[in-house]
């Protein structure tokens, strides 16, 4: 049995999967990448291997994806994390033809083939408004950590308009509603509705076309679900134990389709005599 790997290192989680010939995962391990992205592309793979109860020289092919690709030493190629996201997403549900990816730094709307092929793309440029990054500037103002804004958020009986579309001032325009005695649900619930608006106009740019998955870190938000869900006024494909690991997951997928190919035997050209 050959095994095959892929590590995507985000700007803010690195993520490793190992899956088996079936592209059944076997292991996955996350890191955070911090400032030693070569250390956390090694670690996360480590870990995956022992999640595996797998040895490294069990791996034959190994992908790095993420905005840190170049620094998985020990990976044999690297592919896109927008080509991994759309693979990811089309093996963990198969009618999938748009993905919205909301990681910790940007947010993207890929629209694929029913292969998995990317069709078009589009990110959030060099504004943070609708991103993972909007999310992080409200915790660090209501001072809770990530994993309890979503749940908070759900407890809102009237949301707050968040009016500030820069992630510079969410922070502030936060701040200023607590000073104003706003409920922290009803300020959390409003900065989820925005950043939902501004991922679903994403989407829009390159044509709603259902099935719609959702991938990346964000995916583990229940209120950012729910957000973009009212938003589209549509369900999205969305599996919270797993959708953090699409972007590994669809590298390992390339990384096992090279395993498969340098199997097939050589095409032999046939001359006539
Ligand atoms: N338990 C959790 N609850 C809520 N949100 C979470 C949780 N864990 C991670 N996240 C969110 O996921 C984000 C990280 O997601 P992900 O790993 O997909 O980002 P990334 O790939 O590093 O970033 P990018 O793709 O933008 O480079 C965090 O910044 C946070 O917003
Ligand atoms: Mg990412």
């Amino acid at each position: 049995m050959a095994y095959a790997a892929g590590v995507d290192v985000g700007s803010t989680q690195t993520k490793a999967v190992v899956i088996d010939e079936d592209r059944r995962i076997v292991g996955r391990a996350l890191v955070d990448t911090g400032a030693n992205v070569v250390a956390a592309a090694q670690h996360a793979f480590d870990d995956a291997l022992q999640d595996g109860g797998l040895d490294e020289k069990e791996v034959e092919y190994v992908i790095g994806t993420g905005y840190g690709r170049y620094r998985v030493t020990f990976g044999n190629e690297q592919v896109t994390e927008i080509s991994c996201h759309g693979r990811g997403a089309v093996q963990m549900f198969p009618n999938t033809r748009t993905v919205i990816d909301m990681g910790g730094q940007d947010t993207k709307a890929i629209k694929v083939s029913p292969q998995g092929e990317i069709v078009d793309f589009c990110m959030n440029d060099k504004c943070a408004a609708g991103t993972g990054r909007f999310l992080g500037a409200a915790a660090t103002a209501l001072e809770m950590p990530l994993s309890e804004l979503g749940p908070k958020a759900l407890e809102s009986k009237r949301p707050v308009r968040i009016s500030t579309t820069c992630t510079v001032f969410a922070e502030s325009e936060v701040l200023s509603w607590l000073g104003k005695g706003k409920k922290i649900e009803d300020i959390l619930w409003g900065v989820h509705q925005s950043i939902a608006s501004r991922s679903v106009a994403l989407l829009r740019r390159v044509g709603l076309e259902a099935e719609i998955t959702f991938t990346g870190g964000v995916t583990k938000n229940v209120g950012m679900i729910k957000a973009i869900e009212e938003r589209l006024e549509a369900k999205l494909n969305v599996n919270p134990e797993d959708g953090h690991y699409i972007g590994a997951l669809g590298a390992a997928i390339f990384a096992l389709d090279h395993i498969l190919a340098s199997r097939q035997p050589r095409k032999t050209v046939e001359t006539a005599s």
